[in-house]
């Protein structure tokens, strides 16, 4: 978690930072800061609570300053205070640090330090390395060495940009188990946790590898591996533009984002199909002998990106004839499930850098997996780790609370559930045909339902008074059972569970009052039957019921108090649509209590710890 961003140049570094932090507050949001370069030294201003109370700070104090870097947080080591907000300096004041990471030698290394006489004035394992820096630097005399020796006296992980008072127009950074990202412009650099927060500046990207140190400075970049050694990394110019990090007349990002869902699939599907048949055999490289190799799946996510691997485990088991488990990643890794050669494992994480995620894959790989990762950000740690890769096209997702990036990664999986069908034969070419030829309809289909925003406002309107909710499916709606409730906790903090509908009588039917709304994901597939009986048990229970339904589904308003339709669309295809409805219902309850609908409380859009 945490934000870093760092720039050289000759605009007003301060605007270029906050700019950018405000680009990376979905990593976190408890206290912002700025290191700038001045004649009279390093002037550091920090501020608890959000970018925008730093900059406001700022409106009248910040200097004109060409270089600086900056931080906003989520607190790890010690609470929200201004002592443990970021940037931190070293005891002379000539050196300060913003670091996105964690320090697992912390103590050990602090109780060094202070044996030698230093003084620590946070609680933020930071400040260590800060201090380690100057003793290096006061020993060496020589920053690279500085930093190479630095990295082999910290254990966890690390992204850090650093300043020093005398350096004339330069920024160091280092990046180890944490993401960075170095952009040049013309006569000036960058680096930051992420493309977004420099994407107004410059397209042209460079990942740094495990271990790599940069130097980013007027006359541009140079790069050395972990052991100092020059290293060349090519240039990349990436395809976002800046007006898709903006709210574009939206009141919020997430609202945005969930009116882009029908664009996020037509580009996710661009390109990957063609006459019919599923045409990704370059982008994965595999062909028939690849997959005959495997007889296993895995699928391993954290929070909305597992949701989205439960609805391809579905239609995984459907479309092809593997074995196939789907587990969080914080269980995966440290469980015995037996995984081997004949396995293929697919990470799914929307930003790539999700730690628990990250350290899942590095286990299966080490067993001899094939490992793949979806993924919507290109150069992250998960899609430079693996064997294959698919990158969603999505655009950047501000929002924490995950949307199109849930319809873009099931649109993914889905394609790669329709290649293994094709290759191992599961699927014939007729039916392969028909599933395509429905797969392309639903883009459209997703943009009728997104019309219907106003209609689901007012049913948001009835029920924001709720402190309970529970939320049912089966089969296949299961997941987006979860998914939506999900969404209704994160930003409108109401309590809300999902159940397998068939689960409800061993449990949750207990809690059933008419102050407790159960919404009911039903449209017309298999298990129609079975769900709608688990929705008289609820209203026998006088709870009051929303479904989820397909068009024309007259039946179902006999035992509902309100209904949302969705378009038709074959079984697999329902979870794109019936998540819409749910999306919505959370976004407008959120809104009708007042909540920071993009930036819940305690959340973060990418979890870089364990
Ligand atoms: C956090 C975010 C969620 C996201 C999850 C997994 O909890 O708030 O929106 O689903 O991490 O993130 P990933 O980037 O791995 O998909």
């Amino acid at each position: 978690m945490c934000g870093i961003v760092g720039y050289v140049g000759k605009r007003n570094a301060a605007e270029i930072l906050i700019d950018g932090l405000k680009r990376l507050e979905y990593r976190g949001y408890d206290s912002a800061g700025l290191a700038l370069k001045t004649d009279k030294g390093l002037l550091i201003l920090k501020e608890v609570g959000k970018v925008a109370d730093l900059e406001r700070m700022l409106q009248d104090r910040a200097p004109v300053s060409n270089q600086g870097i900056g931080h906003t947080r989520w607190a790890t080591h010690g609470g929200v205070t201004l002592a443990n907000a970021h940037p931190h300096k070293d005891g002379s004041g000539r050196f300060a640090i913003v670091h996105n990471g964690i320090i697992e030698n912390f103590m050990d290394l602090k109780e060094e330090l202070e044996r030698d006489g230093v003084v620590f004035i946070s609680e933020t394992d930071t400040e260590a390395i800060v201090h380690l820096i100057a003793r290096f630097y006061s020993e060496t005399g020589d920053i690279l060495a500085t930093l190479v020796a630095l990295q082999k006296k910290l254990r966890g992980s690390f992204a850090l940009a650093m300043i020093q008072q005398d350096f004339p127009d330069r920024i160091y950074c280092v990046r180890k188990g944490s993401p960075l990202v170095i952009g040049s412009g013309n006569g000036e650099s960058f680096c930051a946790s992420d493309v977004p927060a420099f994407l107004p500046y410059t397209r042209n990207i460079q990942y740094l590898d495990e271990g790599d140190i940069a130097e980013i400075s007027l006359q541009g970049i140079k790069i050395w591996d972990e052991n100092g050694e020059p290293s060349e990394k090519p240039v990349v110019t990436v395809d976002w533009d800046v007006t898709m990090t903006e709210k574009s007349g939206f009141s919020h990002y997430m609202l945005k984002e969930i009116h882009e869902q029908g664009m996020v699939l037509r580009s996710t599907l661009k390109g990957r199909t063609a006459d019919g048949r599923i045409s990704i055999d370059q982008e994965l490289g595999w062909d028939a002998e690849t997959v005959s190799r495997w007889d296993k799946i895995h699928i391993v996510a954290c929070g909305t990106s597992y949701y989205a691997s439960l609805v391809a485990e579905r239609v995984l088991e459907k479309w092809t004839d593997f074995d196939i488990k789907v587990d969080v990643a914080s269980e995966y890794r440290y469980r015995h499930i037996r995984c081997d050669s004949s396995t293929l494992a697919i990470f799914v994480s929307q930003s790539g850098e999700t730690a628990d995620t990250i350290a899942a894959q590095r286990k299966a790989r080490s067993e001899g997996a094939h490992c793949m990762a979806i993924t919507n950000v290109r150069g992250s740690t998960l899609a430079r780790e693996v064997h294959s890769v698919m990158l969603l096209k999505a655009g950047p997702e501000i929002g924490v609370a995950a949307t199109k990036t849930f319809t873009g990664q099931m649109a993914a999986l889905f394609l790669v559930a329709l290649q293994l069908g094709r290759l191992r034969g599961t699927l014939s070419p007729e039916e392969e045909e028909r599933l395509i030829n429905e797969f392309l309809q639903i883009p459209y289909k997703v943009e009728l339902l997104l019309e219907r925003e106003q209609e689901i406002r007012g049913l948001a309107m009835n029920y924001a008074d709720k402190s309970n909710f529970l939320f049912i499916g089966r089969g296949i709606s299961f997941p987006i059972a979860l998914e939506g409730a999900l969404k209704l906790k994160e930003i409108s903090y109401i309590h809300a569970e999902a159940y397998a509908a068939g689960e409800m009588k061993h449990g949750p039917i207990a809690l059933l009052e008419p102050e407790v709304p159960v919404v009911a994901v039903i449209p017309r597939d298999g298990l129609y039957e079975k769900t709608l009986s688990n929705i008289q048990e609820a209203k026998a229970r006088n709870a009051p019921l929303i479904a989820i339904c397909t068009e024309g589904d007259t039946h179902i308003a006999k035992y509902v108090q309100a209904v949302v339709e969705i378009p038709w669309t074959d079984e697999e295809f329902t979870p794109f649509l019936t998540v819409v409805p749910l999306q919505f219902l959370a976004f407008h309850i959120a809104l009708l209590k007042g909540k920071e609908i993009d930036q819940p409380r305690n959340l973060a859009k990418s979890v870089t710890v364990e």
